[in-house]
């Protein structure tokens, strides 16, 4: 069977495009597969540097995939801080690649862009994913089209060791998801958190009709485009058709049904979610780092035969 491995950075609150765009095509896939996800805190490291945060974060990012339906007697949940052979393997992948390969790194150049600060860890971070992903002989990862670049530079850390030092690791194959639409948020332009047009993932029903409402519908025509952009998502074309048939120029009447598609998906992970209490993530944390770390470290003690520094 395929081995499936993949991580998310938690970093803040979730929207319904990261549900339609990664949550949900990640959890289906881990129903019908051996595989792990892996809270990615050391990657979250390189932006963020305010402790009460990150701790909060990596609770809420837990509670969010259980409660969209992650199975943990399925899927090993895990924080990467807890399970030092990352870092441990990501150093003996620095000594094998560039400077000028890590240059090329569409995602750092970007971060430097938006004018974050060039630490080391946001440089490096390539060779820390590709520990995650290769310690585990990892066969699918599923990701986001902004990841793809990074599953390479796992399958190019992979082949390098493999070459210095013999076969030890597998070339994983990224999955992108390429039929999920990116969902457009309130202004009509991408959903996304960096320009406050979001639905919130986990909002209360206020919340969400509050986004709903103010979603922009000054659109010419008799059907407001950007409520039925996101409204897609939620019912199939030929009940969406009908009801948009039936209000033509209705532009509340639409939004209100929206925001009741919305609630009807949303209520029973907010219930689900509201019954998980910081202390069941914290067990399911710490229990599934156990089960990560004995198979890393069972890989480690393979790779430092291979380096040559097992004595
Ligand atoms: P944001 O743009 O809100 O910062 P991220 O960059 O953190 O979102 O994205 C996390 C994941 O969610 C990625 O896999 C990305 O592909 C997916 N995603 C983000 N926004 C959308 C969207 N509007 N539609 C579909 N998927 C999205
Ligand atoms: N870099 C990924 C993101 O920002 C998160 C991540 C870390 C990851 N390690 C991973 C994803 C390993 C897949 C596999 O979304």
């Amino acid at each position: 069977m395929e081995r499936i491995f993949t991580g998310l950075q938690p970093s803040g609150t979730l929207h319904i495009g990261n549900y339609f765009g990664a949550l949900k095509p990640a959890i289906d896939m881990l129903k019908s597969h051996d595989g792990m996800l892996m809270v990615a805190d050391y990657h979250a490291l390189t932006t963020l540097k305010d402790s009460g945060n990150l701790r909060q974060n990596i609770i809420d990012a837990t509670k969010d995939y259980l409660a969209a339906g992650l199975d943990t007697r399925k899927t090993i949940v895990f924080q990467q801080s807890q399970v030092p052979e990352h870092t441990e393997l990501t150093w003996i992948f620095e000594c094998l690649v560039t400077v000028p390969f890590l240059e090329l790194s569409h995602a750092y150049k970007d971060k430097l862009a938006k004018g974050l600060e060039a630490n080391a860890g946001l440089f490096n971070y390539p060779m820390l994913m590709a520990a995650d992903i290769l310690l585990y002989d990892t066969d699918i990862v599923p990701v986001g089209a902004d990841q793809r670049q990074h599953v390479e530079y796992a399958r190019e850390a992979a082949a390098k060791f493999n070459n210095t030092f013999g076969e030890t690791f597998k070339e994983p194959k990224e999955r992108i998801n390429e039929d999920v639409a990116t969902l457009p948020g309130t202004d009509g332009k991408k959903m996304s958190k960096s320009y406050k047009n979001t639905i919130p993932l986990f909002g209360t029903k206020d919340d969400i009709a509050k986004a709903v409402m103010s979603i922009v519908t000054d659109s010419s025509g008799e059907s407001p485009e950007n409520v039925y952009a996101i409204h897609q998502h939620f019912r199939d074309r030929q009940s969406l058709g009908e009801l948009y048939k039936a209000n033509k120029g209705k532009y509340k009447a639409l939004k209100d049904a929206l925001i009741e598609d919305i609630e009807a998906l949303i209520s029973p992970m907010r219930q689900v979610r509201d019954a998980i209490s910081d202390a069941d993530v914290i067990r399911v944390l710490n229990e599934g780092s156990a089960k990560a770390r004995e198979r890393a470290a069972a890989k480690m003690a393979d790779v430092r035969r291979h380096v040559g520094v097992l004595l």
